[in-house]
């Protein structure tokens, strides 16, 4: 099983440790809310408490494999027991935690994501996500969302966030109207003037 995340995501340098380390370092969260996580516990490497969600046939195996919890509790950076929880479902559909119950939304290519989970989000909670699938351009249109910084990737251990001139930022190329609506069905995030690797923004 752990095979799956050496295939997809240590071999190929492609872990965001460095990600996860500088949102550790800068906002302290306490609970983690990955949905459309695939085999991607990278997270579970820093953070003690994280829940993820994916819909994805047999993902469930990959959590209850015991090399999976060996490799977390031999590789981890922390010395809390590690809490994890795997639901395997649509993350559009409710999930048994509590409303406003989580400090940070993980969304990288996984859909729409900060829009499905939103309301387990603590108020002054933030969303890491990336625009692969539009779910930062998506974000950036909800009033309830506010960017408050950027992330960029220099290698998989290093990352970088910066709040510098964060306003040059998520401006459309063209000048065409793109609404919540038309981003969903194309699931496309919307060309930008200057682009991140990710961004960050807070719930209101
Ligand atoms: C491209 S993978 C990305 C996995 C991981 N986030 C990463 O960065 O490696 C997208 C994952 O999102 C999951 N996903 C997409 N839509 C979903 C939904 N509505 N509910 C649950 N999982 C979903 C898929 O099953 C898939 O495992």
């Amino acid at each position: 099983m752990l095979n799956l995340y050496e295939k997809y995501h240590s071999k190929k340098e492609y872990t965001s440790v460095g990600l996860f380390r500088e949102i550790k370092k800068r906002f302290n969260p306490k609970r983690i809310l990955y949905p459309g996580c695939y085999v991607h516990i990278t997270p579970s490497l820093v953070f003690p408490d994280v829940v993820y969600v994916d819909s994805f046939r047999n993902t469930q195996k990959f959590y209850e494999s015991l090399q999976v919890k060996e490799f977390i509790e031999k590789s981890k950076e922390y010395s809390e027991k590690t809490k994890i929880k795997f639901y395997h479902q649509d993350y559009n559909k409710d999930i048994p935690e509590d409303r406003e119950s989580f400090d940070v939304i993980i969304s990288q290519y996984g859909g729409f994501v900060g829009k499905a989970v939103k309301k387990y989000l603590k108020k002054g909670g933030i969303l890491v996500c990336n625009n692969s699938h539009g779910d930062a351009s998506m974000a950036s249109m909800d009033p309830d969302y506010a960017l408050i910084t950027v992330y960029i990737r220099r290698s998989d251990e290093k990352f970088s966030i910066s709040s510098k001139n964060l306003q040059e930022y998520m401006i459309p190329k063209k000048k065409v109207k793109v609404t919540r609506k038309s981003i969903e069905e194309t699931t496309k995030g919307i060309p930008y003037t200057k682009s991140s690797s990710g961004y960050v923004f807070r719930k209101k």
